[in-house]
């Protein structure tokens, strides 16, 4: 945690190994350019913008995301996922959830089927368009012309294929990002129009919950305006500086915004490994009714004693025979009589203030 002190800053352990993590990964990528686009060569001056932006999106994500996974309430499910994936018979428990919940994303359908579609747009048009031009922003990819009717992909130097121009290859490669543009505008245009419909909610249109999607609205939009738009140059410069001041908006408040979820999501699957239906429990010292998972209960014990909170034998206790526990304490000290009477308790002998 980071602390003022006279004036000045002093981070905690958990922010300056996040500090080292982004500026590790921020210069990995930095040398990844300059390797991977052929020193430059086929690195796009014009494209300098958006790489800029993608750099301190690395930087700013790289640290949120280790901050996050370093906080010891994380910690836990991180370590519990890193050590299911070690396991043979584990991994495949964290594959299947992985495929079910963070590709497919079938969670959210049992809400509803509409918005569980719509969210498949908005989320895989969105990896698909980054997927996409990353590559092309950081000169890792691009395409050379081979005779009048065949393209020839060049991924970091080395020839990965060709298409025919014309052919149906050649359509998708064209036309893949725009569309994804029209998947992320169906799927950001459904959630919009939701939130719209139920605004008298409190906290429904709130900017957290609708800037980022105004903000992605905007980036296929002015995105889908740069093919439209071709046929005349002013049109298109303008929709071009559009597109890239919406994207650089949009990568550098990635990690602080509500799409900064897409970094925590991943550790579901730990806590589901901890939770897991076979996963041995504590039973309540009261009534000896199942509890939480052995490692979730440690767990919190664990975090709450190192923030100097003790509770002994409270959190063994089930909800109903905690405050069957605080009744019997009440009855014991203030000689309160509940009906039916409370098995142990017994009414405190007045104190001398008390009788005087
Ligand atoms: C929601 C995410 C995004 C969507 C839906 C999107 C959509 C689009 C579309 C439809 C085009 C036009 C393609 C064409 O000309 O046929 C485009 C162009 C472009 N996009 Fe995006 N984009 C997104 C994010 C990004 C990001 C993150 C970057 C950079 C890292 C980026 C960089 C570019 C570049 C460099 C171009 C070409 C610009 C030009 O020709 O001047 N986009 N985008």
């Amino acid at each position: 945690m980071a602390v003022v002190r006279g004036g000045g800053i002093r981070l905690g352990l958990t922010e300056r190994l996040a500090l080292r993590d982004a500026a590790s990964v921020t210069a990995l990528l930095a040398v990844a350019v300059w390797a991977g686009s052929g020193r430059f060569a086929f690195f796009d001056p014009a494209l300098a913008g958006y790489l800029g932006a993608t750099l301190v999106a690395a930087f700013g994500t790289t640290y949120r995301l280790s901050a996050f996974w370093r906080r010891p309430a994380s910690a836990v499910y991180a370590r519990a996922l890193a050590h299911g994936l070690r396991a043979p018979r584990q991994a495949w428990t964290v594959v299947r959830a992985a495929g079910r919940d963070l590709a497919a994303q079938r969670f959210i359908a049992r809400r509803s089927r509409a918005r569980w579609a719509a969210h498949l747009l908005l989320s895989l048009g969105t990896m698909a368009s980054v997927a996409i031009t990353v590559p092309l922003v950081c000169g890792w990819m691009h395409f050379v012309a081979d005779g009048g009717a065949i393209y020839r992909v060049i991924v970091f130097g080395l020839p990965l294929g060709r298409f025919a121009i014309a052919g149906p290859l050649g359509w998708v490669v064209f036309h893949a990002l725009a569309l994804a543009a029209v998947a992320v505008v169906a799927g950001a245009g459904y959630f919009l129009a939701l939130r719209l419909r139920t605004r008298a909610l409190p906290g429904v249109t709130s900017s957290f919950h609708v800037g980022p999607l105004v903000l992605l609205l905007a980036v296929a939009l002015s995105g889908l305006a740069l093919p439209a738009t071709r046929g005349s140059a002013t049109l298109f410069l303008l929709a071009a500086r559009l597109h890239e001041a919406l994207v650089v908006v949009l990568l550098v408040g990635l990690p602080f915004s509500k799409l900064g979820h897409v970094l925590v999501r991943p550790l579901h699957l730990g806590a589901q490994l901890v939770r897991a239906p076979g996963a041995r429990r504590t039973t309540c010292a009261g009534c000896g009714a199942a509890l939480a998972p052995v490692a979730q209960q440690a767990a919190v014990e664990r975090l709450l004693a190192a923030r100097g909170f003790r509770f002994d034998d409270h959190q063994r206790h089930c909800p109903a025979c905690r405050r069957r526990l605080v009744a019997t304490a009440q009855s014991a000290l203030l000689g309160a009589h509940f009906q039916p009477r409370t098995a142990g308790a017994r009414p405190a002998s007045p104190s001398r203030d008390q009788a005087a």
